[in-house]
């Protein structure tokens, strides 16, 4: 079977860009939660939050997890929240390779400076807000992660190269441990 990759990662890290990328290079399908969430509800992630609410958001991106985790070959790039809930991320990784898409909140809040589609940093002190929700989340990043590549310190074209090297090692490491 072909193994999925996950990109997991915090807002505006770069996980949707580099998952294209990664597909493309690799000829694999590609998909982002967000987008598979926005499209069966006929709303956007702002839309959602605001009329439905963060815990039914969470509802529909576990159903989104359940849909996609049993896909093959395929690149899911997932929201910043999936690793919220563990049974999303045992889903996931039964399946696939998980990446995670590191990066300083100083780069994160570069992504986003002009940004108002994440509804969890909307209002003043967005640096604040990356960095307070940053250091909530990273230990699940971490957690969960396979392999960890920091985009904070080069361009998109090299981190997709230092993307794809650090996979064919993980998988040669993977096949000599097994061999
Ligand atoms: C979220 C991240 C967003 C989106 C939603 C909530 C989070 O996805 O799922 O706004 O809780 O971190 P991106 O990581 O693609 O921005």
């Amino acid at each position: 079977m072909g193994k999925n990759i996950v990109l997991i990662g915090f807002m505006g890290c770069g996980k949707t860009t580099y998952a294209k990328k990664i597909s493309k290079a690799l000829n694999m399908d590609f998909v982002d939660t967000d987008r598979f969430i926005e499209e069966n509800e006929g709303l956007s992630i702002n839309e959602i939050f605001e009329i439905k609410g963060e815990k039914y958001f969470r509802e529909e991106e576990q159903k989104a997890v359940d849909t996609l985790s049993k896909a093959e070959n395929m690149v899911i790039a997932t929201g910043g929240g999936i690793v919220k809930n563990e049974k999303n991320m045992m889903k996931l990784k039964e399946t696939g390779v998980v990446i995670y898409i590191d990066a300083i909140a100083e780069h994160i809040l570069s992504n986003l400076i002009d940004d108002n589609t994440r509804p969890l940093l909307q209002g003043e002190n967005k640096l604040e807000k990356i960095k307070n929700l940053m250091a909530e989340r990273r230990p699940f990043y971490e957690k969960y992660a396979d392999i960890k590549i920091d985009v904070s310190f080069a361009g998109i074209r090299q981190n997709t190269e230092r993307i794809l090297k650090a996979m064919e090692e993980y998988y040669e490491d993977l096949h000599n441990t097994r061999t």
